[in-house]
């Protein structure tokens, strides 16, 4: 028997607990497995999201969820009655889903081809380069007053980052900076989106295709060592992608290092202005930053829920799951429980056994993770290092309307001059 969820998951969503939704999440523990008025189903304790998360019968493909091939079968008959009273009727195009969104073999096979590219040397090698943008970036406040820790530094940084590792021209990024945003809130599974909005949805994800598919030809012609080149020219052992493949998985990447790192960096800044002597420790002992920055992908992440289906009938904590159902598994619940991590609800910068699910876990785990920790730890430091005196304008600041992918939209820090 399915329990019905003592706090419904719409409060989740709701943007007044956006600031703090840790409390509800434990009360979500209480129900491991919840199903909701929709027919979803919640998972918010850790060794459920974790055996999910690993097991081949949840699919990542919303193509398959009974709630999707509803939505298409209500779309297709509305196109069919539009058509039968003579108005014109647009087709969607088919689009190849990014791999974040398949299933083996195929999430595999461009999970790898990425993969390849992603090489640690060339990752690595981006550290002195993330240095130079963190200093760039801070210098420019040199006389200290108010800085906002997103605008000024926690966007810009991964934004340079990803638009060089990829081989995107940086002065593109005012165009798919309107676009990423609205395009990563598709990934929260509670936004209703009205028609208009799916309408400018549907406008940008067919803007930014267009500017893809533009700069791949491009590129094409002319390579240079980036990894949108090298998956161009590559004479992968998997095969080549095709140019669809190339475009959904070149976006998939500017996307996830558009709206991930921003709030890892910024949540890393508000914790140790809300607590001066965590900053003043990460001053005197700047190796502190390694375990810090997993705490906070434990404590604060920024993403905190991800959505599979069920494509059999799963039994998990005594509950049968129905085939086809929609399964919200909140890894940041996950990462607070206390059967698995001692003090869960408090922060510790040391932390040892530290198995946070900050970057999902299984076939899915987070391909940026180690870019996204060489971002965080360099900007970390350097704020702590640096600022003189600072101190958190507002608190709490104002949250981006997206509960999955949560952060602040503005940081302001007011500060006496750098170091
Ligand atoms: C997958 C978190 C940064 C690219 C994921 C997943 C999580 C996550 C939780 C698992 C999704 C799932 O199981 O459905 C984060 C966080 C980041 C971050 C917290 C920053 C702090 C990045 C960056 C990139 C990136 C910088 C790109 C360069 C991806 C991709 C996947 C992924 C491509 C899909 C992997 C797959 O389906 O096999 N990320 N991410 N992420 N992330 Fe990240």
């Amino acid at each position: 028997m399915a329990q019905q969820a003592k706090v419904d998951f719409k409060q989740i969503l709701d943007h007044s607990h956006i600031a703090n939704p840790y409390p509800l999440y434990e009360q979500f523990r209480e129900t491991p497995v919840a199903l909701q008025e929709d027919g979803s189903y919640i998972v918010s304790t850790y060794n459920e999201i974790v055996s999910l998360l690993h097991d081949p019968r949840l699919s990542s493909d919303m193509r398959k969820s009974d709630a999707q091939k509803q939505a298409l079968q209500q779309a297709k008959q509305k196109r069919a009655q539009l058509a039968a009273q003579g108005q014109p009727v647009e087709e969607p195009e088919e689009v190849v889903p990014p791999f974040i969104f398949q299933d083996p073999p195929n999430h595999d096979r461009l999970r790898r081809i990425v993969m390849r590219q992603f090489t640690p040397e060339r990752i690595e090698s981006m550290g002195s380069h993330v240095e130079q943008i963190v200093k760039e970036h801070l210098d420019k406040h040199a006389q200290g007053g108010q800085i906002d820790i997103v605008d000024d530094l926690a966007y810009p940084l991964p934004v340079t980052v990803i638009c060089q590792l990829l081989g995107v021209p940086r002065e593109d990024e005012p165009r798919f900076h309107a676009w990423a945003e609205p395009l990563a809130s598709v990934l929260d599974p509670g936004q209703v989106q009205t028609e208009a909005q799916q309408k400018q949805i549907m406008e940008f994800s067919r803007q930014i295709h267009e500017y893809m598919d533009e700069l791949l030809q491009k590129l094409k012609a002319n390579p240079g060592d980036n990894m949108l080149s090298g998956m161009l020219t590559t004479n992968d052992i998997d095969g080549p992608m095709s140019p669809r493949e190339l475009i959904s998985t070149a976006i998939l990447l500017l996307i996830a290092g558009h709206e991930t790192t921003v709030n890892l960096i910024t949540n890393g800044t508000l914790a140790m202005l809300r607590s001066p002597e965590l900053m003043e420790q990460l001053r005197q002992d700047p190796e502190l930053v390694i375990t810090y920055v997993e705490e906070l992908l434990r404590y604060d992440p920024p993403v905190h829920f991800r959505t599979r289906t069920a494509l059999a009938d799963i039994e998990v904590a005594g509950t049968t799951i129905p085939k086809g159902a929609t399964i919200i598994l909140v890894l940041a619940s996950g990462s607070h429980d206390e059967k698995r991590f001692k003090q869960s609800e408090e922060f510790i910068p040391d932390r040892q056994d530290n198995e946070h699910l900050g970057f999902g876990s299984g076939i899915h785990y987070c391909v940026g993770a180690p870019l996204a920790r060489i971002e965080a730890h360099i900007a970390l430091s350097e704020i702590s290092r640096r600022l003189i005196d600072p101190k958190l304008a507002v608190d709490p600041p104002t949250y981006r309307d997206n509960a999955a992918l949560r952060g602040p939209r503005h940081l302001p820090v007011d500060f006496k001059g750098l170091r």
